[in-house]
């Protein structure tokens, strides 16, 4: 009986991660979840430079993933494991010292946290209609971003590059009309369309190196669940 109540414990603990992870992973590719972070890697995760209350770092300045490119959700999860995520850029300083990161050491680009709202749970939501438009967000915290058309609030430049493979301001979800692939990852991306450093739209298989920022959800997590640690 004992047995039985703990398989069943188990059985259950499996599936609500397996539900958390359908909820949390905008992944196109089935059958793959959100990593849980590694309270070890955690406590001594990567911390290159800090902003606002936020550890920060890029994996080419990191022996052990200085080679890596990996897609967006893989990404997502080389940071999940150091109780990170893929950066987010909500006002204009981070965005700038990201900018920054990247100008000085020619990266020629980096995969964010920015994700279009066109999977599973984002149907039936007249708030993010035109999708290219109102339908993108931070995953790391699930914040909105500004409308895609405009100067987010507090910046003084709108961050999407004005052009791309169609000459149009971005997202242009380029290439859907290609080979019927959806843009749905936000990349900074190096002057790659002689637009200087700016923010596009791109399909999320691609492969790039990550910029990782502190989750204070996954930290506090951590810190929850390992009395003691130091994070
Ligand atoms: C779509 O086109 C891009 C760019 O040419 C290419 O890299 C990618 O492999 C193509 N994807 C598919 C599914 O054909």
């Amino acid at each position: 009986m004992r047995i039985f109540t703990t398989l069943v414990a188990f059985a259950v603990v499996t599936f609500s991660n397996v539900v958390l992870g359908q909820l949390r992973s905008p992944s196109n590719r089935p059958g793959r979840f959100l990593a849980l972070p590694n309270p070890q890697k955690c406590a001594n995760r990567p911390k290159q430079f800090f902003f606002r209350g936020h550890n920060y770092f890029y994996s080419g300045h990191v022996p052990a993933l200085a080679n890596r490119r990996v897609d967006w959700l893989d990404g997502r999860n080389i940071c999940r494991e150091y109780c990170m995520d893929l950066v987010s850029l909500e006002t204009q300083e981070e965005n700038n010292m990201i900018f920054r990161l990247i100008q000085q050491n020619d990266v020629p680009y980096i995969w964010t946290s920015g994700r279009l709202c066109d999977f599973k749970g984002c149907e039936n939501r007249p708030d993010l209609e035109p999708k290219n438009i109102l339908g993108w967000f931070w995953s790391a915290n699930r914040e909105k971003m500004a409308p895609t058309n405009q100067v987010p609030n507090g910046f003084s430049y709108n961050p999407w590059s004005r052009t791309g493979h169609k000459k149009q301001p971005q997202p242009d979800n380029a290439e859907f009309e290609i080979n019927g692939t959806t843009e749905s990852c936000l990349s900074v991306l190096n002057n790659v369309y002689n637009d200087g450093i700016a923010w596009h739209d791109v399909a999320c298989y691609h492969e790039k190196p990550v910029v990782c920022e502190d989750s204070e959800e996954l930290l506090n997590y951590v810190a929850a669940t390992n009395p003691g640690i130091r994070l």
